[in-house]
């Protein structure tokens, strides 16, 4: 019997499982399949497993209308013209729901060693300078009791929020549709900006998103606050962020993507003091990366069959 061929974009952890349903082509490089080989490869497969460093567009669709399903692995699909997909009758399968708990696990990571000055704490001890118990020693700011803003109430916002309860947290929350949840309390997004100690960007990105948050938005956070995002890079305008920084307001930003993604290493963003930046790891778990994995089988199948995928993302 002859198995469905199957372009996969970058090495996926627990892909092997699956080795007896499909014949994958696999890029095995440390690096994102370059464009032009995924056009010429995706010629002669019947669907394609997508990363989200792909960028599949109209010219992409236009040469590929052959394809029975794109099953990215990953819940966001900023990469992907999902409207021209659909015109072409292409299904776009996603991951949502099984990165949820490691994403908002991340959030809190950044905001707890932001918080409490981890890094520059492991620095200090590294560098010798730890050479008493200091009474002004790297201060950080109290998390327990302070007000936390969630921009975008779905599922990884909610579990952010979820997470704040132990903190005994104000948690207000910007959200386009009505949160019914008590204990949180639904603002316009320039009040969260304005009253939050802590802001946690939730949300996806799409042309509303774009540059949510500018220079105009980042001047009415308080200058003792932290903006977290774990989203998507580009719904901070970078510029933006590192002027408002360096004036200090708002005081520190701790971002697992960035506008560009990777930040070039001589990025002004990394030069300062109140920045962190890690390499969108959000839903870099053993479990979740083999779950995100599975869910994109499930997808593939589906399409593969011509059936319904059970995670569309462009439906
Ligand atoms: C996603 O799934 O969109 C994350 O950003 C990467 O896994």
């Amino acid at each position: 019997m002859t198995l469905p061929k199957i372009l996969v974009t970058r090495q996926i952890i627990g892909l092997d499982r699956y080795q007896s349903e499909f014949d994958f082509e696999l890029w095995t490089e440390d690096r994102p399949m370059p464009r032009d080989l995924i056009l010429e490869r995706a010629a002669h497969c019947e669907a394609i497993v997508s990363m989200l460093t792909d960028r599949l567009d109209a010219v992409f669709f236009d040469a590929h209308p052959h394809l029975k399903v794109v099953s990215q692995c990953a819940v966001g699909v900023n990469n992907i013209d999902l409207v021209y997909a659909k015109q072409k009758g292409i299904p776009i399968g996603h991951t949502p729901g099984v990165l949820t708990d490691a994403t908002a696990d991340l959030t809190w990571a950044l905001l707890l060693s932001s918080a409490r000055n981890i890094l520059p704490g492991a620095d200090y001890v590294q560098q010798g300078k730890w050479v008493a118990w200091g009474p002004s020693l790297l201060l950080g700011r109290e998390v327990t009791g302070s007000t936390l803003g969630v921009i975008g109430y779905g599922r990884i916002g909610q579990a952010v929020v979820e997470r704040a309860r132990g903190f005994r947290m104000t948690v207000l929350a910007h959200h386009k549709h009505p949160i019914t949840d008590s204990g949180v309390r639904q603002t316009s997004l320039d009040e969260l900006l304005t009253e939050s100690d802590f802001i946690s960007i939730n949300v996806p990105l799409n042309a509303e998103t774009y540059h949510l948050i500018g220079a105009r938005e980042l001047a009415l956070m308080k200058p003792t606050a932290t903006l977290i995002n774990t989203a998507r890079g580009e719904i901070v305008d970078a510029k933006a962020l590192t002027a408002a920084l360096q004036a200090g307001r708002p005081g520190f930003a701790a971002l697992d993507v960035t506008e560009p993604e990777p930040i070039p290493v001589d990025h002004p963003l990394l030069k300062l003091p109140n920045c962190l930046i890690i390499p969108h790891l959000g839903t870099s778990t053993v479990e979740t990366r083999l779950a995100m994995t599975a869910r994109t089988i499930e997808n593939l199948r589906a399409g593969v069959r011509g059936e319904r995928l059970p995670f569309l993302a462009n439906p």
